[in-house]
């Protein structure tokens, strides 16, 4: 079946990073760094990956070092020509590929992940778009959003990236329920809920912060009001977009780290240092006999 091509990413990068005080002071917690780079970065390799061409970054205050990260640096490029660090100023100009654009659109008020989606409308215009969550990093041989992108390919509609939880853990996440299985990973939806109480859950499928949605959600987020937590929750607009269109829950293969809290944090740093190119064999070394000392 053909579909549109999604080209365009969008990246809510808005939140305050609060749990990451006084880290996330002044720097956003999306440039927190897992081993050598930031979170941010993991995320748009991912969307790159997926076929993403424009990037859109719904941004807040004290989030400047998100654009610098993705812009050149003539200045310290120059050094790292005159010093001879080849591999350094290789690394530094494959951050981002020149065919991608960045764009960055100011949330004027921290009004809720579903009204910074809807901040990207202007962008993302009538064409079936991706959201990616940057605290939600997830190591997986195929990226997430890639695997989410065949998925579209094959059925069309909306699609979320979702994973099972611990009941106890329902009331951190949307939760979905499934009308039907349409293949081993895909179900259709039926319902979706933001953090239900774990008692009043319909099921323990959450979603975990990639979404491949359809433009229609515009027009539903746009008419919700506030819900949880007192914002426009995306949960919600998607809630309403299945009335009209078909939404399915894809759960993807992959192991997710939610680096949105530091125990997920630092999992993540301890498994993608062990996993990384130069680090990881000596640092295997050290953190064996570590161990053995506690
Ligand atoms: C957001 C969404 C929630 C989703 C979660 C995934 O919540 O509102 O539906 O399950 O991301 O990480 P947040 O973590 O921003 O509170």
């Amino acid at each position: 079946m053909h579909k549109q091509a999604v080209k365009t990413v969008v990246f809510p990068v808005a939140g305050r990073g609060t749990r990451f005080l006084p880290a996330t002071k002044a720097s956003p917690k999306e440039m927190l760094p897992i081993v050598d780079k930031p979170l941010i970065q993991y995320a748009v390799e991912e969307a790159l990956a997926a076929g993403a061409q424009t990037l859109v970054f719904i941004t807040g205050s004290s989030k400047r070092a998100i654009e610098d990260h993705f812009d050149s640096n003539p200045e310290l490029e120059a050094v790292l020509q005159e010093q001879g660090k080849q591999d350094l100023l290789d690394t530094l100009r494959g951050i981002l590929p020149s065919s991608a654009t960045c764009v960055y659109i100011r949330q004027p008020a921290p009004l809720g992940l579903g009204h910074a989606v809807l901040c990207a409308r202007p962008v993302v215009g009538n064409a079936p778009f991706m959201v990616h969550l940057a605290d939600d990093l997830i190591d997986a041989n195929v990226p997430c959003l890639k695997q989410m992108a065949e998925v579209y390919a094959e059925y069309g509609g909306s699609v979320l990236g979702v994973q099972t939880v611990p009941r106890g853990d329902t009331d951190k996440y949307g939760i979905v329920s499934l009308e039907r299985q349409v293949a081993p990973r895909v179900g259709k939806m039926s319902h979706i809920v933001e953090k239900p109480k774990p008692d009043k859950a319909p099921s323990t499928l959450a979603v975990v912060g990639r979404y491949l949605l359809t433009p229609a959600v515009f027009d539903d987020l746009a008419k919700i009001g506030k819900g949880a937590g007192g914002e426009i929750q995306l949960t919600d607009g998607i809630a309403r977009l299945m009335l009209s269109e078909s939404v399915y829950a894809y759960e993807f293969e992959g192991k997710r780290y939610d680096c949105g809290n530091k125990l997920g944090y630092l999992q993540a740093t301890v498994e993608y240092g062990l996993k990384h190119a130069s680090l990881g064999k000596e640092f295997a070394v050290y953190l064996k006999e570590f161990v053995a000392t506690l």
